[in-house]
């Protein structure tokens, strides 16, 4: 884990190294400011030398600068490294991410891919500057602290070989409690990110149902849940506290009974005393520190297992990158297809799936809802990769193409489909980069969306706002299918994609696919009869199964489900 993370350090490398050395000089100045001190009190003082204190204290004062420069450039460096560390770590997440098969996308969801991409850095952000200063400061500060304590006095020294132990006791007993606590806490923090984040993506729906209390409610326990579990879990280092103080002054009070009468018996200077009590202070705050190192060391730990589990997400479709990256024509064939989307075979979502489809040829799927018609279309263009047979675009497999290839000649127009914010100009664009204005209103043109565009005052340079809300649910699909368009595809796929689209458009878009399109393949999955009547072949799909193949003719005369459908929808219309 640390291993793949540390290779996100990448150029902050210079950063990560001076901030530590820097640290290093921070605390040999601040553990020798206290031998000074002693040099001030025992020879100084006691020898009424004023001129020898103004020297020394100058000497530590300067030292003091030092050290605090010393401070602040580890804290700069510091900073940097970890902000740039955490902005590789955040952009490797992203491109693998990118790199996602929509079956990947569906393991982790997206809520939580987001909280990766988020919290889960800042807190490894968090850790790595606090391992690259303060992991370095305690321990050198403790080493140091200790040996030039026992150098003043190793008897007085003794009191630590008392200290340590029960303090470091303490410390694990506490950690090993918190930690279950802290990882417990951070699962209901997932939980928590997870409510928000559905709720704001369907806040429409959430107001459309009045259900806005309903949600508050269920936030509200999210939240109460995870303030509970905050509270057990900090209860327990806040518990601590006390414990690592009465140590702490326990020490102290000892240092000055036993320093006091070594003072008297004369074998311990004043000034001696004085350094002791620094040293020691030093000692036992650096123990606290490591103590505090290790609790942001574990709440951040399962962050890291978190974004390292991103890292290592094999992404299911490879990218065939040498592969063919021309696609001879339109034609598609599926050969003893099956497929399932928990990669199980008992639970087989298309089952022995064979068509041919020429090239050029218009195409309608019909079937109920829940009969895999979007799974079906979704494996031409490889979104998703078969369990068993063969999917073959232009004469070959789809996974002997390059990806970018394939579905650059597969337009399609997803059944839920999303627009992104900028212009509408800004989102065709997407279909096509180096599109022309005229090629841009062809398109539109074809899929029945110039004439809105023009009716809004900005024209093509209407900004569409976040996720497309400014269009309504037909204006979206239709851009959505001039944007596939705009690839200038050899097969169209067109998933559901006029089911808010009135019958009049719909017919009209059908018939310029007709007429502009007639060498392009084209398949067209539908709700209403009336959308597919009219195409070459229809595939009647039940349950994950072809029923039939024919003609609209043919199959209102030969096929049960088919002409209940068609009746059904008759009497709708009358
Ligand atoms: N991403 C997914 N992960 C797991 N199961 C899925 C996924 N998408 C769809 N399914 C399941 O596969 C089956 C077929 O779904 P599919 O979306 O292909 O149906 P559909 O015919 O397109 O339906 P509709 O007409 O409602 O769009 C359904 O039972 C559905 O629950
Ligand atoms: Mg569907």
């Amino acid at each position: 884990m640390i291993k793949k993370l540390s290779s996100c350090v990448g150029k902050y490398l210079k950063q990560s190294i001076l901030a530590p050395i820097m640290v290093i000089g921070e605390v040999i100045l601040e553990t020798t400011i206290p031998l000074v001190m002693v040099e001030i009190v025992d020879r100084g003082i006691r020898n009424g030398d004023i001129r020898y204190v103004a020297k020394m204290g100058v000497v530590m004062v300067v030292m003091a600068i030092i050290s605090l420069m010393f401070g602040a450039l580890s804290g700069k460096f510091a900073a940097e490294a970890a902000m740039g560390f955490a902005k590789n770590v955040r952009k490797k997440l992203f491109d693998k991410v990118q790199d996602f098969s929509f079956a990947n996308v569906d393991k982790f969801s997206t809520a939580s891919l987001i909280t990766r991409l988020t919290t889960d850095v800042t807190n490894t952000q968090m850790s790595y500057m606090m391992v690259i200063r303060l992991l370095v400061r305690a321990p050198i500060m403790l080493i140091i602290a200790t040996i030039e304590a026992f150098r003043i006095n190793s008897q007085l020294a003794l009191i630590f070989l008392v200290a340590i132990p029960v303090l470091s006791v303490a410390i694990i007993i506490i950690m090993t409690t918190a930690f279950p606590l802290f990882e417990k806490m951070l699962k209901k923090y997932d939980a928590l990110n997870a409510s928000v984040q559905e709720n704001l993506i369907g806040i429409r729906v959430v107001k459309a149902f009045v259900r806005e209390d309903h949600e508050s409610e269920k936030f509200r326990e999210a939240s109460k849940k995870l303030m509970d579990m905050q509270y057990k879990a900090e209860g327990v280092i806040i518990f601590g506290m006390p414990i690592m103080m009465l140590v702490v002054y326990g020490c102290t009070l000892a240092v000055y009974w036993f320093g006091g009468n070594l003072m008297v018996a004369g074998t311990m200077q004043s000034g001696e005393l004085l350094g002791f009590i620094t040293y020691i202070m030093q000692i036992l705050t650096s123990l606290m520190m490591i103590s505090m190192i290790f609790v942001t060391l574990v709440l951040s730990r399962a962050s890291m297992e978190r974004i390292v589990e991103v890292f290592d997400e094999q992404t299911d479709i490879s990218d065939n990158s040498e592969g063919v990256t021309t696609v001879e024509d339109g034609s598609v064939e599926f050969e003893n297809v099956n497929f399932s989307y928990s990669k199980d075979k008992e639970k087989l979502t298309l089952e022995n799936i064979n068509i041919s489809i020429k090239s050029g040829e218009t195409i309608g799927i019909i079937g109920g809802t829940g009969s895999s018609k979007t799974t079906l279309v979704q494996l031409i263009p490889r979104l998703y990769d078969v369990l068993d047979g063969e999917v073959k675009v232009g004469g070959r497999n789809v996974k002997d193409y390059s990806l970018d290839a394939l579905r650059n000649s597969v337009a399609m127009v997803l059944q839920k489909n999303v627009l992104f914010s900028g212009t509408i100009r800004d989102n065709l664009k997407w279909g096509n980069e180096n599109a022309t204005d005229e090629e841009i209103i062809e398109a539109c043109k074809s899929a029945e969306a110039h004439d809105f565009i023009m009716s809004f005052p900005d024209g093509y340079d209407t900004d569409l706002g976040q996720g497309g809300v400014n269009v309504s649910g037909g204006q979206k699909q239709r851009l959505c299918i001039a944007r596939a368009l705009l690839k200038k595809p050899k097969i169209v796929i067109l998933d559901d994609s006029t089911s808010a689209v009135d019958t009049a458009t719909d017919s009209k878009i059908r018939k310029s696919f007709r007429e502009k399109l007639s060498g392009t393949t084209t398949i067209i999955i539908a709700q209403r009869i009336s959308s597919a009547s009219d195409a070459d072949r229809i595939i009647v799909l039940d349950d994950g199964k072809i029923n039939a193949v024919g003609t609209h003719e043919e199959l209102l005369e030969s096929n049960k489900i088919y002409r209940e459908v068609f009746d059904s929808q008759q009497k709708g219309a009358e």
